[in-house]
């Protein structure tokens, strides 16, 4: 049976610093309320940068973090809900712009799990095919579907981009446990975007409704605390590993009272937990890759620890993976 380990990280973000005071000038709120409520201080908003920009530099980076060339990667998946375009695919377009030759391409869409869901997809491939190195890419320009003029939104989220390259390897396997689920019948009640209308000389259907982020945030609360410390303690069992041996929990950065709330139920201490949020915001697929490298970039992980990933968001999707670099 092959192994792989994840071989190194990339991320960029656009240089557009958004902060909660210039928020106060959009919409009523307040720097103080959404510091309390989220952890959130600034998030990074594109003033020009499509998603597959963004991807593209994140991608640039992490080649160089591990001394690859375009021409090493095989496979290239890219998680977005942010997508530039229906078609091609924003894995198809990075892959144009990388020069990666020898590369098959896809997106998948797995919202703010999607960087994991994505991991697992790419780990199971490399298993299973002849492919050797996969790019893992989270990616989005969220900022293009939110709408400015709900509070209860657009604070939350941000733009930006990281990414991961995974590599077959004759070692034990990178990926020690790993755990993803779905629940589409409260994904519709709760998270939705992106709705595109049916509008043909078919088929009249009255305008779509969700074009931009609607959230029940309250009910997406409950849930993420709930699923957080699940995914935890199920990567631990299925691992037969215990907390203290592992460096970090990296988990997807929604809000710093879920991740703290995390904590307590674990019973572990908050800097268990990384946390970019109050610079990045909700990044969607890209929060849980921009914290790994900022990680590796930090030297607060290095190669023999083990992290837990772990993301939960729309659909709604949760999944984890427990993983020694
Ligand atoms: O990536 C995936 C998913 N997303 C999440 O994980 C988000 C999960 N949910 C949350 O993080 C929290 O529910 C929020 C941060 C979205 C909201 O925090 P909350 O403590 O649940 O606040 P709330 O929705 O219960 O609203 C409390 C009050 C309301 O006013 P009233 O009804 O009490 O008068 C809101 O209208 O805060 C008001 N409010 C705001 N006030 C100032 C809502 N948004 C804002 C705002 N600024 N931006």
């Amino acid at each position: 049976m092959k192994g792989v380990r994840i071989v190194g990280f990339g991320h960029y973000c656009p240089e557009n610093i958004v902060t909660n005071k210039d928020l106060e000038n959009i919409v009523d709120t307040s720097d103080d309320w959404i510091i309390k409520r989220t952890g959130i201080k600034e998030r990074r908003i594109s003033n020009g940068e499509g998603t597959v920009e963004l991807a593209y530099k994140a991608a640039l980076e992490a080649l160089k973090n591990c001394n690859l060339s375009s021409e090493d990667i095989d496979l290239i998946i890219v998680s977005t809900i942010s997508p530039d375009r229906m078609m091609p695919s924003t894995a198809c377009s990075v892959q144009g712009l990388l020069g990666c030759n020898n590369a098959a391409a896809f997106d998948l869409s797995a919202a703010c799990s999607g960087f994991v869901y994505s991991i697992l997809t790419a780990s199971s491939l490399l298993k299973a095919t002849d492919k050797k190195r996969a790019l893992v890419i989270g990616a989005e320009t969220l900022s293009k579907i939110i709408d400015w003029s709900d509070r209860s939104t657009c604070v939350l989220f941000g733009d930006g981009a990281g990414a991961a390259i995974l590599e077959v390897s004759d070692e034990e396997d990178g990926i020690i446990s790993t755990c993803f689920y779905a629940d589409g019948k409260q994904g519709e009640t709760s998270l939705v975007a992106g709705e595109l209308e049916l509008n043909t000389p078919f088929a009249k259907e009255a305008m779509a409704e969700n074009m931009y982020m609607t959230m029940n945030g309250r009910e997406v609360f409950r849930f993420a605390v709930t699923v957080l410390p699940s995914i935890v303690n199920e990567l631990l069992e299925k691992a037969g590993e215990s907390i203290e041996n592992i460096k970090y929990i990296v988990p997807h950065q929604a809000n710093y009272r879920i991740i703290s709330e995390a904590s307590r139920r674990l019973r572990v201490k908050d800097d268990k937990f990384y946390v970019n949020v109050d610079k990045y915001g909700n990044t969607s697929g890209a929060s849980v890759p921009i914290a790994l490298s900022e990680l590796l970039e930090k030297g607060l992980i290095k190669r023999g620890d083990k992290i837990i990933l772990a993301a939960f968001g729309g659909g709604l999707t949760w999944a984890g993976a427990l993983i020694k670099l």
